[in-house]
C-alpha cells in the first residue's frame, strides 16, 4: 500500500491504495488536474520517494514554474536526480531559436537540466516508453516512487495508431505498476477521445474524477469537486469532495 501524498485523498482513501495502481484522472479543462498531479509529484518527492514525471502539454521549464509558484521547490530533487521530468512537448521548438531569453530563465533552464530529458518523437511511443522503463531503472523505482503523465489525452493526439497504443499502455501496466509496484497515474480529459475514456477506464485499477459542482454552476460559480470512483483492493470513500487550490498548501478541502 501507498500513503496518498494529496491530503484530500489520504481522507478518501483512509487505508491508502495498492502501489501496483493505474489511476486516471479524469475531469473538464480547468478542474485541477494537472495542480493534483502536481502536488502528488511533489509530496511523493518530500516522502523520500522518486517520481517520473511525463509533460505533454507544458516544458519541462513551465512546469518547473507551476512547482516553483506553488512555493514547491522541486529543484534539489531535480539535481540529487529523485525527479525526472520527461519533456514531450519541448520538440515543437526544436527549429525556434527566439533572439533573446531573460537571464533568470536561462538560469532556471540550467539549473534543472540535470533532471530533464528531451523526448523528440513522443508519437513513438515504444521509445517513449522505453526511456520511461530506464529512468525507473536509475531511480531505483520498485516498489517506490511514482510515475505521472499530464496528459494522456495530448499523448492520444499524437500518436497515429490508437488501438496499437492502447496494446502498449497494456504492456506497460503490466510491467511498471504490476511487477515493479510503481503506481502510474495519468490525467485524461472529458469530452475528448471518449471512447477511448471507456475503454481505459476498464483497465484502470483506480479512478479520481474531478468535476465543477452542478449545484454552483446553476449559481454561475466554478467549485472544484473530487471523488474517488474506484480504487480496486482497497476500501474508499464514494462521496465528492468540495476542494480549492492555494499557494503554499494545494489542494485544499472546504467545509
Ligand atoms: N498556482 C495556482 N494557485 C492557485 N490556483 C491555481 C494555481 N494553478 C491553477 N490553479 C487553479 O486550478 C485551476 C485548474 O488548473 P489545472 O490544474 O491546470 O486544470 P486542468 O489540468 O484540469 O485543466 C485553475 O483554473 C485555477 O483556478
Ligand atoms: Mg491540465
Amino acid at each position: 500500500m501507498m500513503k496518498p501524498p494529496v491530503k484530500i485523498l489520504k481522507y478518501l482513501l483512509p487505508e491508502g491504495f495498492p502501489r501496483s495502481t493505474l489511476m486516471a484522472v479524469q475531469g473538464e479543462p480547468g478542474t485541477g488536474k494537472s495542480m493534483l498531479l502536481i502536488e502528488m509529484a511533489y509530496k511523493t518527492l518530500k516522502m523520500g520517494e522518486p517520481v517520473v514525471f511525463l509533460t505533454m502539454e507544458d516544458t519541462a521549464l513551465t512546469t518547473v514554474q507551476k512547482f516553483l509558484t506553488m512555493d514547491w521547490n522541486v529543484l534539489p530533487f531535480l539535481k540529487n536526480r529523485s525527479f525526472k521530468i520527461l519533456d514531450c512537448f519541448s520538440y515543437r521548438l526544436e527549429k525556434y531559436k527566439p533572439r533573446k531569453i531573460p537571464e533568470r530563465i536561462k538560469k532556471l533552464s540550467d539549473e534543472i537540466s540535470l533532471g530533464v530529458d528531451l523526448v523528440s518523437e513522443p508519437d513513438n511511443y515504444d521509445l517513449l516508453w522505453s526511456s520511461l522503463e530506464r529512468d525507473l531503472e536509475e531511480l531505483g523505482m520498485v516498489e517506490r516512487g511514482m510515475v505521472l503523465v499530464d496528459s494522456m489525452t495530448e499523448l492520444l493526439t499524437v500518436v497515429s495508431d490508437q488501438a496499437d497504443f492502447l496494446e502498449s499502455l497494456k504492456n506497460l501496466k503490466a510491467k511498471v505498476c504490476k511487477t515493479l509496484f510503481v503506481p502510474f497515474v495519468y490525467s485524461l480529459h472529458f469530452g475528448v477521445f471518449d471512447q477511448f475514456r471507456t475503454i481505459l477506464e476498464c483497465f484502470d485499477d483506480g479512478i479520481v474524477d474531478l468535476r465543477f459542482s452542478p449545484t454552483g454552476l446553476q449559481k454561475g460559480l466554478l467549485i472544484k469537486q473530487i471523488r474517488v470512483r474506484r480504487m480496486s483492493g482497497v476500501h474508499h470513500r464514494g462521496e465528492w469532495m468540495t476542494f480549492d487550490i492555494k499557494r503554499g498548501e494545494g489542494v485544499v478541502p472546504l467545509e
